[in-house]
């Protein structure tokens, strides 16, 4: 079973260790907990119980337990700079090699200790190892194998929801600045990318390895809607209404004005076909 009182307590107690009035590791606790919270309500709609809805909390909790560490020794939650959050978080819980999750960043580094933390410290039982493993693993790649067993895949596909719908609250509620690292001013003047844009009229997520501008942040989080896998994570994020913000995005700059008219009134009638 899982004791998700004792998952909590020790959860608390590692974020606890980061200084969580700095808004980037502020926002990682709380997204922690929303996306729990988003990937249990997901998870009851397409009629999972009992033990099935404390798994997918439970992942939702940990998806992200190596965005501290990442923030602490890099100073970015920039992957390709740092290394790659998720390997990361499979370094930290369940061992894996941490050759394997760096990226840019130097792989010369230290992880505290208070920054490390075995799966059993969380969760007792060691029966949801696999499928907990491997949907932080893969929670943040552009795609993920598709021969996965179904279950694994269901498990993987709630907490990608759930991350997503989450991460749209996150850039309407933190400053853009602060959430792509960059001046108001290049943010107010840069364009989207022509293929950033193409991706979203094709109903694709955007591929990161094309992104260039500021914007191209932008359009990546919108374009999240079209990859979003359950009805019940379409509700929400609709209901949360972070999306229309998001895309309310005003520049300084006409051409990249008269994009985001082309992307509202492409995702405003996407939305409603979906409906
Ligand atoms: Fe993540």
């Amino acid at each position: 079973m899982i004791d998700r009182t004792k998952l909590t307590k020790r959860f608390k107690d590692y974020i606890n260790h980061y200084d969580l009035k700095d808004p980037k590791i502020g926002l990682k606790a709380s997204h922690s907990y929303r996306v729990a919270e988003i990937a249990e309500k997901v998870a009851k709609s397409i009629g999972l119980t009992g033990e099935d809805l404390d798994i997918a909390w439970a992942i939702g909790m940990l998806h992200d337990i190596g965005r501290f560490e990442q923030c602490r020794i890099y100073d970015t939650f920039i992957d390709s700079e740092s290394v790659d959050h998720a390997r990361f978080g499979c370094h930290i819980l369940f061992g894996d090699s941490l050759k394997e999750a760096i990226r840019g960043g130097n792989e010369d580094i230290e992880i505290a200790d208070y920054g490390k933390a075995g799966i059993r410290e969380f969760i007792e039982d060691d029966k949801y190892d696999d499928l907990i493993h491997n949907a932080i693993y893969y929670h943040s790649d552009y795609r993920f194998p598709e021969d996965m067993d179904q279950r694994k895949k269901t498990f993987l596909q709630i907490l990608r929801d759930a991350d997503k719908v989450d991460i749209l609250r996150v850039n309407v509620e933190t400053p853009l600045e602060e959430v792509y690292n960059v001046s108001t001013k290049k943010l107010k003047s840069d364009q989207v990318t022509p293929k950033i844009l193409e991706n979203l009229f094709e109903k694709t997520a955007t591929n990161r390895k094309y992104k260039e501008t500021s914007v191209d942040n932008i359009v990546g989080h919108i374009s999240f809607i079209f990859e979003i896998v359950y009805p019940e994570s379409m509700r929400i994020l609709k209901e949360q209404g972070y999306l229309y913000k998001l895309m309310a995005f005003e520049s300084d700059n006409p051409v990249t004005n008269s994009q985001f008219d082309q992307i509202r009134k492409f995702v405003n009638d996407y939305l409603e076909e979906e409906k």
